[in-house]
């Protein structure tokens, strides 16, 4: 018997992890000097109804991970098909991400997309490590549906609900 737990190959693995659809979701903070960023996750989960907490994992590499660990707020829009465009962008590093985009803002002057699938208004509640990335726990304090179905992720692809897989 060995101690060592066997390092699984990281392609049958990222192969495994792609097989798994999810939602997408743009998730946005405003910097401390009125700076807006924002990066795209599959990674979002609900975690708890009470208190009202969701999850996503940001990876400890991305340009915003800075901002979100100084963040008090964040917000999470769940994309729809119209918006997969838009999740290509903030999946980008370097792009002008706001540009050009009808994002609202709240009372904090957090940025939300008025035609997402949902939009939950975050406080960020305590973060997690989990590897090369983190795991931000947020305290849901405003949540709203509307604008449409949500697109979904599966094997690198945008896929609309019911949608079969090439
Ligand atoms: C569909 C999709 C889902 C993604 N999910 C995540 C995720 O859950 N967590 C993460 O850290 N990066 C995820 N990424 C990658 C980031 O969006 C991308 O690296 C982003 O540019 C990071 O932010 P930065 O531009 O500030 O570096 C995803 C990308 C795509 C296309």
């Amino acid at each position: 018997m060995t101690d060592r737990v066997e390092e699984v190959d990281r392609s049958v693995f990222r192969s495994a992890l792609a097989s798994f659809p999810s939602g997408v979701t743009i998730v946005t903070t405003r910097g401390e000097a009125g700076t807006l960023h924002g990066f795209t996750a599959s990674s979002f989960a609900s975690l708890s109804l009470d208190p009202p907490l969701v999850l996503v994992c940001l990876d400890r590499r991305a340009d915003c991970f800075p901002v979100f660990m100084a963040a008090e707020r964040f917000v999470v829009n769940v994309v729809t098909p119209a918006q997969a465009e838009l999740a290509m962008r903030f999946a980008t590093k370097g792009a002008d991400k706001f540009a050009h985009v009808g994002f609202e803002s709240d009372e904090e002057r957090h940025p939300s997309l008025p035609d997402a699938a949902a939009v939950l208004h975050c406080e960020l509640h305590q973060v997690v490590p989990g590897g090369d990335h983190v795991i931000l726990i947020g305290r849901v304090h405003e949540a709203r549906t509307g604008g449409g179905e949500p697109v979904t992720w599966y094997r690198g692809g945008f896929l609309r609900l019911g949608e079969r897989a090439a």
